[in-house]
């Protein structure tokens, strides 16, 4: 699994969050860097007047009063004095450009001999060295009085600007997606064969025209599946009249014709009827029908098959409970009589179709005992005009699947093509419990 997210607008949000930090923290440094300096010329004056104050006070006071003179120093203002040796060594400092210009500063305002230690037999704090005639003397005060009190506040406010931030990144990125999520939405439905409603062309200009051109294509799709459905409905009709015109002459004729020959001619003009149907079944769009509320697809399912049975076909059904689904019923009536009619036809002798739940969901699988589909051909087999042998079967257009899967995946499930054990077809259909009911 990768830390790296994969919408556009958590990865905007987090590189907008890192350019932040990057640019906070380099600011930051800048402003440490050039501040040292004024801090550490004030620190050393500061320093400078107490040692100068102490010194003062231990040359002109009255010896007698010296030690309660020290003693309220250190009380009052925590500075404390040591008599020390010029030939004591106290630690280095450490390298830090602050302790350096203090130190120098120091040194100019107490004389070069004045030293600077942070530490001195094991005591930690502001060590200063100076001198009353040759006799070295140690102040020491509290850290505190060269610090900073706390850098925990600082990190405590950056975090709180990086925050504030990049909240204010995630809004505006989100501003910039919208239109990008609702370009996606429609596109998904495009591809799904249904018409999304027209994307809202507002916003910056690029997403403006990326909106305009997405409206305008789903447009003219919209129109070619118009024009091809008049155009299909026209061949049709003008097709039919005279085929319902031959059936009829075919039926008026004596018995001077062979019997075999007129039944033949009348099978022929009933699969080019049946051809026809399925043509114009494939050129209708799908999405002209609306979805008719929760409907119970295991009725839907009995009233299809009871129209097999009816004529003395061998149909069987198992259903098992399922949730309502939102259905475009005639249209699932079509994927199912589809799919009946492969299995008696490519699949002959006896038919079952099962139905059940799965994954919240429902499917309904229409099995046959018949040659079945390899696995390889399954993908090709749903594409129009296809057909596994054209010769094995006389009849058929190679539309029937093709309808089936568009019809399917217009209701947001899918169609598979499965092995059945024992041999056979088991043509699955699954449906989401809340498909995309548009
Ligand atoms: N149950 C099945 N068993 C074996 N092969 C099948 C089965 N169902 C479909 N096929 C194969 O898939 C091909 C495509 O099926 P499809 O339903 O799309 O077209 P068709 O049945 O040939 O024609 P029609 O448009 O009349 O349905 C079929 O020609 C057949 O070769
Ligand atoms: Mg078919």
């Amino acid at each position: 699994m990768t830390l790296w997210p994969r919408t556009l607008l958590w990865r905007s949000v987090l590189l907008i969050a890192a350019l932040l930090a990057v640019a906070h923290l380099a600011w930051l440094q800048i402003f440490r860097a050039s501040e040292i300096e004024p801090r550490a010329l004030q620190a050393a004056q500061q320093v400078a007047s107490v040692v100068n104050l102490t010194r003062a006070a231990l040359v002109t006071a009255d010896p007698a009063r010296r030690f309660a003179l020290l003693d309220e120093l250190a009380q009052r203002e925590g500075i404390q004095v040591y008599a020390g040796d010029p030939q004591e060594a106290v630690p280095a400092l450490p390298e830090r450009p602050f302790l350096r210009i203090m130190q120098d500063r120091l040194q100019q305002d107490l004389g070069p001999r004045t030293r600077l230690a942070l530490e001195r037999n094991g005591v930690a704090g502001v060590w200063v060295s100076f001198r009353i005639d040759e006799e070295e003397f140690w102040v020491t005060l509290p850290r505190s009085r060269i610090e900073r009190d706390s850098s925990l506040r600082w990190i405590g406010w950056g975090a709180l600007v990086l925050a504030l931030s990049v909240l204010g990144a995630f809004v505006i990125v989100a501003r910039i997606n919208r239109p990008l999520r609702q370009l996606t939405r429609a596109a998904v439905e495009l591809g799904r064969g249904a018409t999304p409603s027209p994307v809202a062309e507002t916003g910056p200009e690029e997403i403006r025209s990326l909106a305009r051109t997405f409206n305008q294509m789903a447009a003219d799709i919209r129109r070619q599946d118009e024009e091809r459905a008049l155009l299909l409905a026209g061949v049709s009709h003008d097709l039919r009249t005279p085929l319902a015109r031959i059936r009829i002459a075919l039926e008026m004729l004596d018995d001077r014709g062979s019997a075999d020959l007129k039944a033949g001619v009348a099978q022929d003009i009933g699969d080019i009827d049946a051809a026809i149907s399925q043509f114009l079944d494939f050129a209708r769009a799908p999405d002209a029908e609306t979805v008719t509320g929760q409907s119970d697809l295991n009725a839907l399912a009995q009233s299809v098959i009871e129209r097999y049975t009816r004529t003395g076909k061998a149909v069987s059904f198992t259903p098992a409970p399922l949730p309502l689904l939102p259905l475009r019923t005639r249209a699932m009536q079509r994927v199912l009589s589809n799919l009946i009619d492969n299995a008696l036809r490519h699949g002959g002798g006896n038919v079952e179709v099962v139905s059940g739940v799965n994954n919240g969901g429902a499917f309904i699988e229409v099995l046959d005992r018949g040659p079945g589909i390899p696995e390889t051909e399954t993908a090709r087999m749903l594409q129009p005009f296809t057909r596994m042998d054209s010769a094995r079967s006389s009849s058929g257009t190679g539309l029937g699947l093709a309808i089936v899967d568009r019809i399917v995946r217009l209701h947001g499930g899918r169609i598979r093509l499965l092995p059945r054990d024992g041999g056979g077809l088991r043509a699955r259909i699954e449906l989401p419990s809340a498909p995309h009911a548009k």
